[in-house]
């Protein structure tokens, strides 16, 4: 077949091919077929140097005329392919009658929620909030708040031991002692925090928990003032009917040291099934710092006093929110978190 030939049948083919191609992935196919570089278009060009002079001059001008028609024909169908691929202008406008799509909000944790409340609260009294390492040593978490090497009251504050060194902090009385050894007094803190103990995991116990710790330092501070402002902060918090009674207790770093007991708020002290029929509901420990705390942190025992008080957030938030198993708290399940 001549040289001319198989440019007409080329010529033809391949228009046809651009034609009809359904898609871009053919149309890609199409191009490197004909069009590319070991493609027919060039075969057949390679073969004009096979002829004769006059010949050569014909089928080169004809083979210049099907390389513009087809490069043409490349492009329409190109066109043609990415206007099938919807441009903005050509996709169906968005329907503005259908009803919207809600983006769901976020809650807080319900944890983060009772330590915002309560910690508000003692911001109004005047109180800062301070912060302290929850990796500990034993000075912060037993000698300094008056637990000594081998006394028994270790048991009560037993905790996690880290490999390498430091314990797990089982108390944010840790925090008291950071304060005093950074801080000269006067001094109102609370330090809210996650503390670990060694419990056996149940509805109400787990490995982990969160307190909020208090303490006020000052030169005359007296056991009214503790309980004019723990008094008032339960107020505040579970309404300004709510009643507090103090019980003696014992804690190594106050003395005297008191349990405060809040009336309960949700029988206002009738007697429920929350209350255990008791009218009461127990809250926290507090008392006076011991003088031993003071000068474990150099300050003058003589001339400073001070108020201390510890409560444990789990409670007050499944108590007030009716959560009935700790763990819920800690398994991030948003069909639980997004209740409250
Ligand atoms: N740290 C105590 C606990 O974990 C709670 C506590 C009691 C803290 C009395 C105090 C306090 O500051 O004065 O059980």
């Amino acid at each position: 077949m001549s040289v001319l030939d198989d440019l007409n049948r080329l010529r033809e083919d391949a228009r046809r091919a651009f034609e009809r191609v359904p898609g871009t992935r053919e149309l890609e196919q199409a191009r490197v077929r004909y069009l590319g570089r070991s493609g027919e278009l060039r075969a057949a060009m390679a073969r004009l140097k096979e002829l004769a002079r006059e010949e050569k001059a014909q089928a080169g001008r004809l083979a210049n005329t099907v390389k513009g028609e087809l490069t043409e024909a490349y492009e329409t169908a190109q066109a043609r392919l990415s206007a099938d691929e919807a441009p903005a202008h050509a996709r169906p406008m968005p329907d503005p009658t259908l009803p919207g799509r809600a983006q769901p909000r976020g809650t807080r944790h319900p944890l983060t929620q009772v330590i915002e409340r309560v910690v508000a609260i003692f911001e109004r009294l005047g109180f800062d909030v301070a912060d302290g390492p929850e990796i500990e040593d034993d000075f912060h978490n037993f000698t300094a708040l008056n637990i000594p090497e081998h006394h028994p009251a270790r048991d009560d504050f037993d905790t996690f031991f880290v490999r390498g060194g430091g314990i797990l902090r089982s108390q944010t009385s840790t925090v008291q002692i950071h304060v005093m050894q950074n801080r000269p007094p006067p001094l109102r803190v609370v330090a809210p925090g996650r503390v670990y103990r060694p419990d056996a995991v149940d509805a109400t116990h787990f490995y982990a928990f969160h307190q909020i710790e208090g303490l006020a330092v000052d030169t005359d501070i007296t056991f009214a003032d503790l309980k004019g402002t723990l008094s008032l902060w339960a107020r505040e918090m579970f309404g300004e009917e709510t009643g507090t009674r103090f019980r003696p207790s014992f804690f190594p770093f106050t003395e005297p040291s008191a349990e405060m007991d809040v009336s309960c708020y949700f029988c206002h002290g009738r007697g429920c099934r929350v209350c255990k029929q008791s009218g009461w509901i127990e809250l926290l420990g507090c008392g006076m710092v011991d003088p031993n705390v003071f000068e474990a942190v150099g300050y003058d025992a003589e001339q400073y006093t001070g108020f201390a008080f510890g409560m444990g957030i789990e409670r007050i938030a499944m108590q007030s929110m009716g959560i009935n198993d700790i763990r819920l708290f800690f398994e991030n399940d948003l069909r639980f978190l997004g209740q409250f």
